[in-house]
């Protein structure tokens, strides 16, 4: 009996540290596979609208003029226009802002943390002598939205570094994601694993794998552009918990994870949803 449970104990603990980002993905993927056969990866970053024809259909109406385009050359321009030193953001994003927003949220080595690209933003005006600017503001949502058009089509590559605090980081994402909570007591995973595909109150439910390749996104019922963190804090907030906080490092590593699950598919933000 004793030497049963030894060996249970050990085969946990050997799996536990086996367990990687990668083996993650790869497990992740084949779920998702396997629930929805019909889907390729790249279709399930069009969420809800795979499983409806009828939302599917306004929302291609929608899309012939979408309402983030109006946007763009706003935050073209605020990437452009110098702060009060003379230097612009262009001088202080990596690769003058263009083509890296695939590439986020990152594990900043030296500080220690993931940095989403919000904080790069801010990190890059603070530098600047400016004040760092709220996740809702209109400016940072335009230039968020412009960076993520100029990565449109790219492929999702969130790195997880062999780095102990990265892991770390990626685990207590991991672990945001899969806790129950709330007087619904819901876990992330019960609607966007266990229940893609079907509908909750006249909603599909979108896969997990694909969420976080659209956004900023533009959503009618905000009536503006908003990052993927105020999406995770409705849901939070709609099965009755209280949300962890935009932002804060817990919000930041749960960006983390649920972006690195969509690795290997295309962005396609800026995008727009009801
Ligand atoms: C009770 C079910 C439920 C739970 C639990 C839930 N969500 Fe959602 N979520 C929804 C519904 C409904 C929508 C809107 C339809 C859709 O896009 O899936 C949505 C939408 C989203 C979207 C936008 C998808 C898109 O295509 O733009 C993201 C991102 C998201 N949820 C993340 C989360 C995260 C992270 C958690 C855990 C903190 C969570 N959700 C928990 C029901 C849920």
């Amino acid at each position: 009996m004793k030497k049963s449970i030894l060996l249970i104990v050990t085969c946990m603990v050997s799996l536990s540290l086996q367990a990687s980002p990668e083996g993650d993905l790869q497990a992740y993927q084949r779920y998702f596979k396997n629930r929805l056969p019909n889907l390729s990866f790249e279709d399930m970053s069009n969420g809800m609208y795979n499983f409806s024809e009828d939302k599917r259909n306004q929302w291609l109406e929608i899309m012939e003029f979408p309402p983030y385009e109006m946007v763009l050359d706003e935050g073209k321009s605020i990437l452009e226009t110098p702060f009060a030193n003379g230097k612009n953001y262009a001088d202080c994003l990596d690769k003058g802002g263009i083509g890296i927003a695939h590439t986020y949220p990152r594990f900043d080595k030296k500080a220690g943390k993931v940095v989403t690209l919000i904080d790069a933003v801010n990190q890059c005006r603070t530098a600047n002598g400016e004040k760092a600017l709220k996740h809702n503001d209109s400016g940072m949502l335009a230039l968020l939205s412009y960076l993520a058009d100029t990565s449109r089509g790219k492929k999702i590559d969130v790195d997880v570094p062999n780095d102990p605090k990265a892991l770390a980081a990626y685990e207590d994402g991991k672990r945001i994601y899969f806790t129950r909570r709330g007087t619904r007591d819901f876990g992330c995973y019960h609607c966007h694993w266990e229940a893609s595909g079907m509908r909750i109150r006249g909603n599909e439910l979108s896969p997990a794998i694909g969420q976080a390749t659209h956004f900023p996104t533009y959503r009618s019922k905000w009536g503006s552009m908003g990052t993927i963190q105020r999406r995770y804090k409705g849901c939070m907030n709609n099965i009755g918990a209280v949300d962890i906080g935009i932002g804060s490092e817990a919000m930041n590593n749960l960006e983390y994870f649920h972006t690195y699950m969509s690795n290997g598919i295309p962005m396609n933000a800026p995008g727009t949803r009801f």
